[in-house]
């Protein structure tokens, strides 16, 4: 979409507006082109070439400047994603055109016939094809009219949808507006798939499982739930992305220059739902300088691309005849699970667009069109017994005995089924036949059971009042789906916790591994996390299976887990809702792990993303005196305790040891610079207010924190260029 010209040139325009502090209100459409492009290389092209921290600052100054001159808002600004209000229902909305399906094929005798058929109805001998993914998400419309979106719609019962133009908003690859009345349509409805990567599920699911919640089953539920969440915000946070390959129906500017029209048969086929209006000229076919990019599907795609859209283009393959179809359908399943995002086939469609209309469609798909679907990651199943396990914050899981069956090339034998609202809502009973999935690499997952093959011999699912372990009783907040067991000796959750400890996301203590832990624990070689740094290793080489080998590797994997980053330490000390993103989060704002033991919720809070919750949690954990002796035993065990990334520059000066925090945005500065230069000035970058705190920096928008520090006579509140002041002359500081 951008020729190396325009990239060099929307390049160097991003540099040097980073370079000054306050953009002008009369280059604010070249800014909102700026930002445009970011997006585009980002989303569209996976290749960005500004931080985003970058991009947030530019992103900033339109949303300043828009702030200032009202009158300059556009519909098709970058900011005017953001910022609409709730959506208190969803409308339902009719498709220009009836959203069809796809008829389904699994093997080479069906792509077979179906290209048999294709050459009776055209009548030509060799049929080319458009191969494309078979994108495992929610199907939505959407209407550009002008060059603006419009409308956007989920599928629904094909005919009417239901309206999500504010959700859809939020998708970044999505173009808020396309120029597609340079190809000289002006009313056009697309049609794609809306999906959540991989990543992005994933780091959805253990967002939820951070707050003690079930996970989703595929990351095609997380999309077609995420449109239908009433909070547009919430929705721009899931990371949705979308796919846009197929146009369904359009008009073109009036006067445009028009050649005959294979596509307007489409469109009179499709029946249009509503009223054109009269000046405009439906249904013809799209010009781009010579050629036609309508008249083949891959033109389509490669026009929805060039419209700034993220469509097949890079992904689509063309291949003559049935047999290449054949063969490249069998070699790309084998390739299935290196994509990004789940697909759970291919789709085989003609790529001459008139011959396409030649075949025509039936009342429930085109006939041009095929999907070949791939193995299918689902199976049914019986479910035999439910088994309660204990975890290492005492949360008493039930989970799912199976009669083993093989998913996607993995037998399941067992699945978790969380708590007991998760059972109610699944409806699940033992004896009863249950769908289960296996969603690439994430973990099986029970579908739902179906009720309509019992025979009346299912039980229910009755839960333990007592902890199967340590049989001490079992409790259960009023906030909460899960039952604990609440003895911390419990034998259960201390083998837990230590296994959760040396694991790979954690400690990483290679070659430790959940069955020495069971072994040393059973055998009581080991009882508790610092017993892990002070093992009998001559008794282990008494144990069989344990040579001098074995013994050394062990060796050198603890010792060498002595020196993981902070981050891994307070992960590893499994703090209830504290995963890897929020032990990062904790572990940035802090030079030593004890400075949590001074902190109270509400200097918590003050973390990024720590809430209320998680800020309740941190504090529980590091005021329990016991967890305070187990971190000074492994202190004195020889385990790294501090942040290294953020260790004070030993040069003296006068601002050494004194203590820094920014609140409010810094025009000037980037915040994580201006914290390095306090830092290499002997400060230190505290994370609240205290009376512990010597500078707070306030910069744009200050808040609570301003207000707070207000209240403490001895911070001295300084603004960005007083602190760039001091930073240059750091001697002549007043001591505050
Ligand atoms: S073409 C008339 N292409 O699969 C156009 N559909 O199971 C018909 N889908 O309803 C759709 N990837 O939601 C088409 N590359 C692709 C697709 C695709 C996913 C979805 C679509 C359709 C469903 C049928």
């Amino acid at each position: 979409m951008y020729t190396p010209g325009q990239t060099k040139q929307l390049q160097a325009q991003t540099q040097m507006f980073l370079s000054i502090p306050s953009i002008d209100k009369d280059d604010i459409e070249t800014l909102r082109q700026v930002l445009r492009f970011h997006e585009y290389r980002y989303y569209i092209e996976n290749d960005p070439i500004v931080a985003d921290s970058e991009y947030d600052r530019l992103f900033k100054q339109l949303e300043r400047i828009e702030a200032e001159n009202p009158g300059l808002v556009s519909p098709s600004s970058p900011t005017q994603r953001v910022g609409s209000s709730l959506n208190q229902s969803f409308p339902t909305v009719q498709h220009l055109v009836p959203m069809l399906s796809l008829d389904n094929s699994y093997n080479a005798e069906d792509l077979i016939d179906f290209d048999r058929k294709a050459r009776e109805l055209t009548g030509v001998e060799t049929i080319e094809y458009c191969i494309e993914p078979k994108f495992d998400g929610a199907s939505i419309s959407m209407i550009y009219e002008n060059d603006l979106l419009t409308r956007a719609a989920t599928r629904g019962d094909g005919v009417e949808g239901e309206e999500i133009t504010a959700n859809i908003k939020r998708v970044r690859s999505i173009p808020l507006s396309a120029p597609f009345s340079k190809f000289g349509v002006q009313q056009i409805e697309i049609r794609g798939e809306v999906l959540m990567t991989k990543a992005a599920f994933h780091k959805y699911n253990e967002g939820l499982a951070e707050q003690g919640l079930p996970p989703l089953a595929n990351p095609r539920n997380a999309a077609s739930g995420s449109l239908r969440i009433k909070d547009p915000a919430i929705v721009a946070k899931r990371n949705l992305e979308a796919f846009l390959y197929h146009i369904s129906y359009y008009t073109t500017v009036p006067g445009f220059q028009l050649p005959a029209s294979s596509l307007s048969e489409r469109n009179e086929e499709n029946t249009r739902n509503d009223n054109n209006p009269a000046d405009i000229t439906e249904n013809s076919k799209l010009e781009t300088g010579n050629s036609s990019l309508l008249s083949t599907h891959s033109g389509t795609i490669q026009l929805l691309w060039e419209c700034g859209f993220r469509s097949p283009q890079k992904e689509k393959k063309l291949v003559r005849g049935i047999q290449g179809v054949i063969d490249y359908v069998k070699a790309f399943e084998q390739v299935r699970d290196d994509l990004p995002y789940e697909i759970d086939g291919l789709v085989i469609k003609v790529n001459d667009i008139a011959l396409q209309d030649k075949m025509g469609m039936t009342t429930h798909h085109p006939r041009w069109a095929i999907a070949f679907k791939f193995k299918a990651r689902q199976a049914t199943t019986k479910l035999k017994a439910v088994e309660f396990q204990v975890g290492r914050t005492g949360a008493v899981t039930p989970v799912a005995k199976l009669e083993p069956v093989a998913v996607g090339g993995v037998t399941v034998g067992s699945i978790s089924i969380h708590n007991e609202e998760y059972i109610k809502e699944k409806d699940l009973m033992i004896g009863d036949t249950v769908l289960i999935e296996r969603a690439g690499d994430v973990i099986p997952q029970i579908v739902k059971s179906l009720p309509d093959v019992r025979t009346g011999e299912e039980r229910h699912i009755q839960f333990p009042k007592q902890c199967p372990v340590c049989k001490s009783g079992l409790f259960k907040t009023e906030d909460e789906a899960v039952w604990r067991c609440i003895n911390i000796e419990c034998p259960a959750q201390v083998v837990e916790r230590i296994i959760h400890f040396v694991s790979k996301d954690a400690m990483d203590i290679k070659s430790f591994g959940e069955a020495n832990v069971r072994k040393f624990y059973d055998l009581g070689l080991l009882k508790d996390i610092p017993g892990i740094y002070a093992l009998d290793f001559d008794a282990i080489g008494k144990l069989e299976g344990f040579g001098k080998k074995s013994i050394d590797n062990l060796l050198a994997a603890i010792e060498a887990s002595k020196q993981q980053p902070l981050h891994r330490l307070i992960y590893a000390l499994g703090i209830r809702f504290v995963g890897e993103t929020t032990a990062k989060t904790v572990a940035n704002a802090i030079h030593d792990v004890f400075e949590l033991e001074h902190m109270n919720e509400e200097q918590l809070q003050q973390m990024e993303d720590i809430g209320v919750k998680v800020a309740q949690s941190i504090y529980t954990f590091f005021q329990n005196g016991e967890n305070i002796k187990m971190l000074h035993q492994l202190k004195e065990l020889g385990l790294q305790m501090y942040n290294l990334k953020r260790s004070v520059s030993t040069e003296a000066t006068a601002l050494q040891g004194q203590t820094f925090l920014f609140t409010g945005t810094l025009l000037k500065l980037k915040r994580s610079d201006a914290e390095a230069m306090a830092e290499k000035n002997g400060g230190k970058i505290v994370s609240g207010v205290s009376s512990k705190l010597n500078y707070l920096v306030v910069g744009e928008d200050a808040g609570s924190k301003l207000e707070k520090a207000k209240k403490i006579n001895t911070v001295k509140i300084i603004t960005e260029d007083e602190f760039l002041e001091l930073m240059e002359a750091p001697d002549t500081a007043p001591t505050p």
